[in-house]
């Protein structure tokens, strides 16, 4: 019996185009369904649109679009990228889909037949680009400190959910499971959060109508991250089909800003609901671009299609696992992107893949050689590289993996070096010569195994080459980008 995974990226707002933040959580998701996939595992990995809500309403607004043809056009080039960028989601959620809107009724309403939905007055201040209530202390005079907008003052009649009641549930939950919030410092903050207090929540708006209609009350519509939320069960057709295999999920995938309402308000609607807790919940970083948050309205953005057709989708996947810690805030620049592709794919890697080739094409006419003599300390290496590298792997540090996969690239490339293979074939020492060739050919078996959950392609192009008695070379994986030349 293999084991279910169930993983979960953020579902984004289709307010404006995919940014790259959107890209690296997407990629890092991939990366790991890739790797459960690998190792044997039955893996659901669900993505989507967050299509409800004030924000999505004010964009179509200003759009001149009906919300309706707005969002049907957004999500479209979310669901494109994803394809090019061979991000492999098992199901793409839209929380205007019919699937979703009606399981997120029915929680509603079991949440409110429980007693925990009642009716109040909400005063307060609303950040509309956050979709999220705020007080006072939160804000720098009146400014929303992660838009740098002004804030809105709402006073409108709504349906509360009782948070306040799950407090020590939740506080409890996450202090058992240590491993529950990743990274630690993102636990650590969550818990002194949770510790401040937490307070009902208003879970409807009646202002506008962009939005999922009570099942309770048709003149209120649904508040939009109670909406989202619940896309994570919604998605496996809760409470049938896929939920009964896949639920509990095992990583909710998510982006810094939007923990507490992951830690708090999800585990309340599922304490709520009387649905069994997720497993992990997973916070990675922020990207900047050369130092800057993202901006579109100060021009500090890069075009993710753009990349991709300039650079290709793999040194893409690559450098964002490579160069930014996961679990922590990494930087976006083109010029770095140039010098990981020139100096780890294409020399590193591909030199390793070409050399190779071209020794087995030079030597023993494009055949991949059999060996009698076998180089046992070479054989463990290639193991305690797999080994270390899944261990890596399962414990989500994708950089330590990366890192010993090019130890071992390198470690051939210099043994290419010290060998010198031409001088062996001087010597007619053909067995040593044979045995030598084989050897790279594991190593770029291996190679290619432990790159694949990062670059698809490139694997798959790496083992076609030498999965065959006679060898298929081909192109160079990655040619070598010149600083100023492309455009
Ligand atoms: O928050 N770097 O949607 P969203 C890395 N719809 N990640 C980033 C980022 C950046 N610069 N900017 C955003 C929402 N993200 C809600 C989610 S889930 C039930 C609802 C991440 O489009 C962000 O942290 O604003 C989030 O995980 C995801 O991208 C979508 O952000
Ligand atoms: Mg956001």
């Amino acid at each position: 019996m293999s084991n279910k995974f169930y993983i979960t990226t953020a579902i984004d707002y289709p307010s404006a185009p995919p940014h790259i933040g959107h890209v690296y959580e997407k990629v890092c998701a991939d990366i790991i369904a890739r790797w459960h996939r690998r190792i044997g595992d039955d893996v659901f990995f669900s993505t989507g649109t967050d299509e409800h809500g004030q924000k999505i309403q004010k964009c179509a607004l200003s759009s001149g679009k009906k919300p309706e043809e707005f969002v049907e056009r957004m999500s479209k080039r979310f669901i494109d990228l994803w394809a090019k960028l061979n991000i492999s989601y098992d199901s793409f959620i839209r929380t205007t889909q019919k699937r979703h809107e009606e399981i997120a009724q029915n929680i509603f309403k079991k949440i409110y037949e429980k007693g925990d939905i009642y009716k109040g007055l909400y005063e307060g201040l609303y950040c509309v680009d956050c979709e999220a209530f705020y007080t006072e202390k939160d804000l720098l005079e009146g400014i929303c400190p992660t838009h740098n907008k002004k804030v809105e003052k709402i006073k409108e009649e709504c349906y509360f959910f009782k948070m306040s009641k799950y407090q020590d549930k939740i506080l409890e939950h996450i202090r058992a499971n240590k491993d529950f919030i990743q990274p630690e410092t993102r636990r650590n903050e969550i818990i002194n959060r949770i510790k401040e207090g937490i307070r009902d929540l208003s879970v409807s708006r009646s202002s506008f109508n962009w939005g999922i209609p009570l099942p309770i009350d048709e003149k209120h519509i649904i508040f939009v991250w109670f909406d989202a939320l619940i896309n994570y069960i919604s998605v496996l057709g809760y409470p049938n089909k896929e939920f009964r295999k896949y639920w509990p999920a095992d990583i909710h995938l998510i982006g810094k800003d939007i923990l507490w309402f992951h830690a708090v308000v999800w585990l309340a609607i599922l304490l709520a609901a009387d649905i069994e807790l997720p497993r992990k919940i997973f916070v990675h970083g922020f990207i900047n671009i050369k130092g800057e948050k993202i901006s579109k309205s100060r021009g500090v953005v890069v075009d993710p299609l753009e990349l991709v057709r300039k650079y290709g989708t793999d040194a893409i996947r690559y450098f964002l696992l490579r160069e930014i810690r996961f679990g922590e805030d990494g930087d976006f620049s083109e010029d770095a992107l140039i010098k990981r592709i020139n100096d780890d794919l294409a020399n590193d890697l591909g030199n390793l893949v070409y050399r190779t080739l071209t020794m087995i094409e030079k030597y023993f006419k494009g055949y991949v050689p059999r060996a009698e003599i076998i180089d046992k300390k070479w054989e463990q290496n290639i193991d305690n590289f797999s080994r270390e590298v899944d261990l890596h792997m399962s414990n989500l540090d994708f950089n330590l993996a990366l890192d010993g996969t090019w130890e071992l690239i390198n470690l051939a490339n210099k043994y290419i070096e010290d060998t010198k293979p031409w001088n062996l074939t001087k010597e007619n020492k053909t067995e040593e010569l044979k045995s030598f060739i084989r050897l790279l050919v594991d190593v770029l078996r291996e190679v290619a195994d432990q790159i694949y959950p990062f670059m698809p392609q490139t694997a798959e192009s790496i083992k076609d080459q030498i999965g065959k008695d006679k060898i298929k070379k081909g192109k160079p994986l990655f040619p070598r980008v010149d600083l100023k030349g492309i455009s």
